[in-house]
């Protein structure tokens, strides 16, 4: 007789396409959450989940509302009480989509061609919410679900959840599960299927450096005072040395070696430096001295200039000293750094630095420390498993170099582990134009997953 997981595989490739045009209809809606302008959008985005939800038959369906973007909660109970729950995490935000002009299709109209899917939010991560959902739903088709679920998907990751915290300790009771799992920390390769142990924390500041009190003319004033955008990029090219190593004052005290077996294990993973630099299409690889470059995404905290504005730059020419100077600055932060000291060590660099003829100040936009799991978990011991059945490979371990700023919150009030893991590659060109999804990996996805929830089932119950 044949068994219920392959009834559902079996379903779920036979629906593969409805599957593919609901993740369309998801796509178009354009779930910015980092420009205000798009709020109906984002909630928008929020409704086609819930609406989806109720599809599948889940119950308690919510939108919580939030200090910023709405939240998606429903239950699905009905495996009993010997049967562990998961919390499926998600968000349903993206990135802003610019530069546009870039784009080989337009963002928001998803478009397919040559078996990969082009659209912004397509691999990071509406195509790994949908991963989950197809999942569900091919099981559902002709079984009850295996395990008991809850879920949490946000608007507001790719900004770095700023109401999360007080979100998740009001609602820690509702959200309790036993694990999380969580498809948004991607893989290595197509056939090299992945375990994300570790994601790094991210800490973000804007920094404004103030000349005078007003814009000059640079001929009546040129000569006699000190011009904030040179102050600025002095101040910023003095934070890294030559070598990629980070001037900060402390910036690395509180940053743990790798031991000799993970450093093994992860730089077995590394790639020539052909490989990221095709990846990148840059001229060279560059960073911190004395560390690979899988050490350098994954284990090695960095800084870096994410903006940079101020002064004339329109056409042509304006002859002026503009008054203010702006850089949006990041630090990507490793275990046991965080994201307060770094504010610190930041301060006292500006204050060691800055020209005494300028005023500045620093505010903090985004705080969130690093992550790191055990990968010795039983949820995630199965995982291993499933990936290795639908694969046909063992998964490797890796550290990943991005951060999902929940992931912290889960384990310290929730108490709840993430299995992470994904179906996005390296070259999806999350975030940039023309992001991309493999749909071969979308479907191998959906496979893995529902292996996984009728694995746990049989293996994670009391
Ligand atoms: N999916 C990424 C996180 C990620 C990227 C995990 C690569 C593993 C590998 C997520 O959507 C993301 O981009 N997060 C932001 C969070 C930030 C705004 C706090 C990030 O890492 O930039
Ligand atoms: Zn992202």
């Amino acid at each position: 007789m044949e068994s219920n997981t392959q009834k559902a595989i079996d379903y779920s490739h036979e629906h593969i396409q409805e599957f593919i045009d609901s993740l369309i209809d998801f796509l178009k809606i354009q779930t910015l959450s980092s420009d205000k302008s798009y709020k109906g959008e984002v909630r928008k985005g929020a409704e086609w989940l819930a609406a989806y939800l109720k599809r599948l038959d889940v119950q308690d369906i919510r939108i919580i509302d939030t200090n910023n973007n709405p939240i998606v909660y429903g239950s699905l109970h009905q495996a009993g009480e010997d049967k562990p729950t998961i919390l499926i995490y998600g968000h349903y935000d993206v990135q802003p989509p610019d530069p546009l002009d870039e784009w080989m299709s337009p963002p928001f109209e998803p478009t397919i061609k040559d078996g990969i899917l082009y659209a912004r939010g397509s691999s990071d991560m509406k195509g790994q919410a949908m991963v989950s959902l197809a999942a569900i739903q091919s099981i559902l088709a002709f079984d009850k679900m295996p395990v008991n679920l809850k879920f949490l998907f946000e608007g507001d990751e790719e900004v770095g959840s700023p109401s999360i915290l007080p979100f998740l300790n009001e609602y820690k009771d509702l959200f309790k599960s036993d694990f999380v799992l969580n498809l948004d920390a991607g893989m290595v390769a197509k056939d090299m299927p992945t375990i994300v142990y570790g994601l790094r924390g991210l800490a973000y500041f804007e920094i404004l450096v103030t000349g005078p009190a007003h814009d000059l003319h640079s001929g009546l004033f040129g000569g006699i005072v000190y011009n904030p955008i040179h102050a600025l990029s002095k101040l910023i090219a003095g934070m890294k040395d030559e070598h990629g190593k980070i001037q900060l004052p402390g910036y690395y005290d509180d940053v743990l070696p790798l031991e000799k077996k993970e450093r093994d294990e992860l730089n077995a993973l590394d790639n020539p430096d052909q490989y990221y630099i095709d990846e990148m299409g840059a001229k060279a690889v560059f960073g911190e001295e004395g560390f690979s470059n899988v050490e350098r995404i994954g284990a090695r905290p960095t800084l870096d200039v994410n903006g940079i504005w101020g002064g004339y730059t329109g056409e042509g020419s304006k002859t002026v000293i503009p008054s203010k100077a702006h850089a949006k600055l990041s630090m990507r932060l490793v275990p046991n750094q965080t994201p307060e000291k770094v504010r610190q060590q930041l301060t006292q660099y500006m204050q060691e630095n800055a020209p005494k003829e300028v005023s500045w100040e620093i505010k903090q936009l985004s705080s969130d420390p690093a992550y790191l799991t055990h990968i010795d978990s039983k949820p995630t011991r199965c995982f291993i498993q499933s990936l290795e059945k639908v694969m046909g490979k063992k998964p490797v371990f890796k550290r990943e170099g991005g951060s999902i700023p929940i992931s912290t919150h889960f384990q310290n009030l929730l108490g709840c582990e993430s299995v992470m893991s994904g179906f996005s590659l390296p070259g999806d060109r999350v975030h940039s134009p023309n992001e991309r999804l493999d749909l071969e990996l979308f479907e191998q996805g959906i496979e893995v997953i529902i292996d996984y929830f009728y694995r746990v089932a049989q293996e994670c119950g009391d």
